[in-house]
C-alpha cells in the first residue's frame, strides 16, 4: 500500500518546497488550466525516467516541456517559425502545445529520441509561479497512470499516484478540464495532433489556413491510441434522442447502467443518472469528473450523450471516443 503524498495549497512556503522537490529530481503534482501534470526537471534525465516509470508509460511516448514564457521556449527549439510566433502570441500562456524542431537542450529522454520537442506555456498562476521560481523547463504529462482518466483536481492525483509523487500543489479544479491542443509545426504544413483547449477554428483564424488532423504519424502518441482516458466501466456513446433506448436495452441484458447526459435526458428507471452540462465549456470542465463518477457509481456500463463536434466539442468527443474504444 502506498501512503498519501503531501498535498498543499500554494502558499509561498509550499512553492519553495515544490522548487526544492524539482531541484533534487523529485516529482511534483502541478495544477494547470487543462489537467494536473506530473512534473519533473526536464534536464534531469533520472527524474524524467521516473515520470515514465510512475505512469507506466513506454519511453517512446515523448513528454511536453512546460516553460514560463515564449523567450524560454526559444532555448528549447531549433527555430521558432513565423506561424509558431503567431500562435504563441495568440494563445500563450494557455492550452496550446507546439511541436517544433528541438535544440540540444531537449534531451532524448524527453523527446523519445526524435528530432522534435513539444513545448507549452501554461496559464495557471500556480504553475507560472513554480516555473518562474524554478527557472528551467518542466517535463509534465498528465498525472494519471497510462491509459486512465486524466486528473482535474489535486485529490485525483493523490488518489491515482499515491506516494509515487513527492508533493502535490493544490491549485483548485482545472478551469478547462481537457488537455492542450497539440499542433505540429515542424513540417511544411501545420497538423492537429490532438484537439484540445484551443479550438481548430481559432487556430485556423490566426494562421489563415487549414489545420488538418493528422491521426497517424511517425510518432507514437498515447493520445492517439484507440483506448485512452478510460474509466474501468465500459462506455457507449449515444445521441441525446437514442440514449434512453440504448440504456433500456442494456438494463434488460442485466447490466448495471449509468446515463451521462443533460439534466433532461431520458434515463430509464433502474439506471443511475449522472448529469452532464449542456454548455460545451462546462461539459469539458466536468468531463473527467463524470468519467470518475461512473466508476464510483459501480456500474458496468455508462451511456454517454455526445456533444456537437464544433469548437471545444471536438476535444470532448475525441476523449469520449477513446474512452469508449475497445480495451486491448
Ligand atoms: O494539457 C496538457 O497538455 C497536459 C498538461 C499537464 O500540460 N499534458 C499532457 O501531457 O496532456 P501528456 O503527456 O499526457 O500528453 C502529451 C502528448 C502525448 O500524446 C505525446 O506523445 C505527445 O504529446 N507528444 C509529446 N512530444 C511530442 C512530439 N515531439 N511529437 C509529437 N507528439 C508529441
Ligand atoms: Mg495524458
Amino acid at each position: 500500500m502506498s501512503t498519501a503524498p503531501v498535498c498543499e495549497s500554494a502558499t509561498p512556503e509550499a512553492l519553495q518546497r515544490a522548487v526544492d522537490v524539482l531541484r533534487r529530481g523529485g516529482l511534483l503534482g502541478l495544477p494547470t488550466e487543462t489537467v494536473y501534470g506530473l512534473a519533473a526537471d526536464a534536464e534531469n534525465e533520472l527524474a524524467v525516467r521516473r515520470i515514465f516509470a510512475v505512469k507506466g508509460r513506454p519511453s517512446t511516448h515523448p513528454l511536453i516541456v512546460h516553460l514560463a514564457h515564449s523567450a524560454a521556449v526559444r532555448e528549447w527549439v531549433a527555430a521558432l517559425p513565423a506561424e509558431a510566433e503567431s500562435l504563441a502570441a495568440a494563445f500563450w500562456p494557455g492550452p496550446l502545445t507546439l511541436v517544433l524542431p528541438r535544440s540540444t537542450r531537449a534531451s532524448d529522454a524527453v523527446t523519445g529520441g526524435q528530432g522534435t520537442v513539444a513545448v507549452r506555456v501554461p496559464a495557471h498562476p500556480v504553475t507560472q509561479a513554480v516555473l518562474r521560481a524554478f527557472g528551467g523547463g518542466l517535463a509534465a504529462p498528465s498525472a494519471n497512470r497510462f491509459g486512465r482518466v486524466s486528473p482535474t483536481r489535486a485529490e485525483h492525483v493523490v488518489a491515482d499516484l499515491g506516494s509515487d509523487v513527492d508533493l502535490v500543489l493544490d491549485g483548485g479544479p482545472s478551469s478547462l478540464g481537457v488537455e492542450s491542443t497539440i499542433v505540429d509545426l515542424s513540417g511544411p504544413m501545420p497538423a492537429l495532433l490532438r484537439p484540445g483547449g484551443v479550438t481548430r477554428e481559432a487556430l485556423e483564424e490566426v494562421l489563415g489556413r487549414a489545420v488538418p488532423t493528422r491521426l497517424v504519424g511517425d510518432v507514437r502518441s498515447p493520445g492517439m491510441l484507440p483506448s485512452h482516458y478510460a474509466p474501468r466501466a465500459g462506455l457507449v456513446l449515444a445521441s441525446r434522442s437514442a440514449a434512453g433506448r440504448v440504456a433500456s436495452e442494456l438494463l434488460r441484458a442485466g447490466r448495471r447502467v449509468a446515463v451521462c447526459g443533460p439534466p433532461d435526458v431520458d434515463a430509464p428507471a433502474g439506471a443511475v443518472h449522472l448529469p452532464l452540462p449542456d454548455d460545451v465549456r462546462e461539459l469539458a470542465r466536468a468531463l473527467y469528473d463524470v468519467l470518475r463518477a461512473v466508476d464510483a457509481a459501480g456500474v458496468d456500463v455508462a451511456v454517454v450523450v455526445t456533444p456537437d463536434e464544433a469548437g471545444l466539442g471536438l476535444a470532448v468527443l475525441d476523449r469520449l471516443r477513446r474512452a469508449a474504444a475497445p480495451r486491448g
